[in-house]
């Protein structure tokens, strides 16, 4: 039996900051951006959004069209995480009108528990082939002001549909991973932004991607030559080629600037624009490829690999399914970017200060209600969500 995602939606913010006014602020070359670590953009969340309204706006089109009516396991990947113990999955849930027979939980690894959750919902449905589980992954990017990671911020969710028989890709069986106990990037629980050690995480995530394909090679017995496209784990769309380029020179696979390009570039351009979406990166990275790509991927083999700080890594693919382009949410993403408002550096930052929302607030910012769903404020310590549809 056939089981993978059936059906995939992405969201980001309506606003974002250009990388050119990031950097005439750091007084840097804007190339170091645009060029040096690959991105153009970064998505900024509203005061009103957080990773449950970012997330629950992922999945809406599915509910739209009555795909979650079979969903009987929802698993809610952040490292974004508004509650020590209430799952951000379970304010979801509510939003998106689940039925209440549904397992529903929070999972968090760094940027590596979206995938978590979809290995966990392939094992759902392998035993229980009739019912659906929703993956949603959702994360806020967020670095201190002026630190080198300010410019890979972003922010961003997915929500995937796990079924028998999927419409789009059918994950094979076998995966590689890899932990480690490493801090190369954290954040604490008395901080909202992230603390890096920036030179460090870019080896790691290398160091656990080899670990991780020794093993899915190992497994499967394929070759690095028996894919047609990858997606990588995306904090910046520069860390993907570099990946690349370590993985194939590991396996003596000579790849020039042009294989490069068929193999990755497609699956980087929602990422340039949107930031890192941390848990969710990787499957922007395939949202893009599958939806910006000009050939027809049918029957096509896609590696992926996966990677949290901390560390975890995971590789395992797929295979793209008769029909897939019928089934994806292409215009709707492409209307989503091309009408994002652009912030001010002075915007940005009034936006970066107002931190995060506690008991009681100002909540009123209707110059930002953007989305499906917003978050209205927080009364006797309880979050406030509204439905805007
Ligand atoms: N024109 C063109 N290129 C330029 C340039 C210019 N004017 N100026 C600099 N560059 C190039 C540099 O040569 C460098 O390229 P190479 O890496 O190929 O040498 C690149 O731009 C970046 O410049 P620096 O190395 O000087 O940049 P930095 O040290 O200020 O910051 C970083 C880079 C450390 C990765 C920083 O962005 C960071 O800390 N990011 C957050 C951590 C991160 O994303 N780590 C990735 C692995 S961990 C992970 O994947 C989990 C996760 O999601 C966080």
């Amino acid at each position: 039996m056939k089981i993978g995602i059936d059906r995939i939606s992405f969201y980001t913010s309506h606003y974002f900051v250009d990388l050119k006014t990031l950097a005439e602020a750091r007084k840097v070359d804007a190339d170091k951006y645009y060029v040096g670590i690959g991105q153009e953009k970064m998505g900024i969340p509203a005061p009103d959004e957080d990773v449950v309204t970012l997330g629950a706006s992922a999945a809406y089109p599915l509910m739209k069209e009555g795909e979650l009516e079979e969903v009987e396991l929802l698993l809610f990947a952040t490292e974004t995480g508004i509650d020590q113990s209430k799952a951000a999955g379970v304010y979801v849930h509510g939003l998106l009108e689940l039925g209440p027979r549904c397992r529903t939980v929070e999972l968090k690894q760094a940027c590596y528990s979206g995938t978590a959750a979809i290995q966990m919902a392939l094992g759902f449905v392998a035993r229980n082939p009739a019912k659906k589980a929703l993956v949603i992954t959702s994360d806020v990017a967020r670095y201190e002001l002026g630190s080198p990671g300010e410019a890979t911020q972003g922010c961003g969710s997915v929500a995937m549909l796990i079924s028998a028989d999927p419409r789009i890709l059918a994950i094979d069986p076998e995966a590689g991973y890899y932990t480690e106990d490493v801090m190369d990037f954290w954040r604490p629980n008395y901080r909202s932004e992230a603390l890096v050690d920036g030179k460090y995480s870019t080896m790691v995530y290398i160091h656990a991607l080899i670990e991780s394909w020794k093993q899915y090679a190992e497994e499967s017995g394929r070759e690095l030559t028996d894919f047609d496209r990858f997606c990588y784990h995306i904090p910046f769309t520069k860390m993907a080629e570099k990946a690349h380029q370590k993985l194939c020179r590991k396996c003596r696979v000579k790849t020039s600037r042009e294989d490069m390009q068929h193999l990755l570039e497609e699956s980087l351009r929602y990422s340039r624009i949107t930031g890192n979406c941390y848990s969710g990166s990787m499957y922007v990275g395939l949202t893009s490829l599958l939806e910006t790509g000009e050939e027809d991927l049918t029957g096509k083999r896609i590696g992926l690999y996966s990677y949290g700080s901390g560390c975890v890594g995971e590789f395992y693919s797929g295979v793209v399914q008769p029909g897939y382009r019928d089934v994806l949410f292409g215009d709707q993403h492409a209307k989503m970017l091309a009408e994002r408002t652009e912030l001010t550096y002075q915007q940005y930052e009034d936006i970066f200060h107002y931190g995060v929302p506690t008991d009681g607030g100002d909540y009123i910012f209707p110059q930002y209600k953007t989305g499906p769903f917003r978050f209205s404020g927080i009364s006797q310590h309880k979050r406030e969500y509204e439905s805007l549809v």
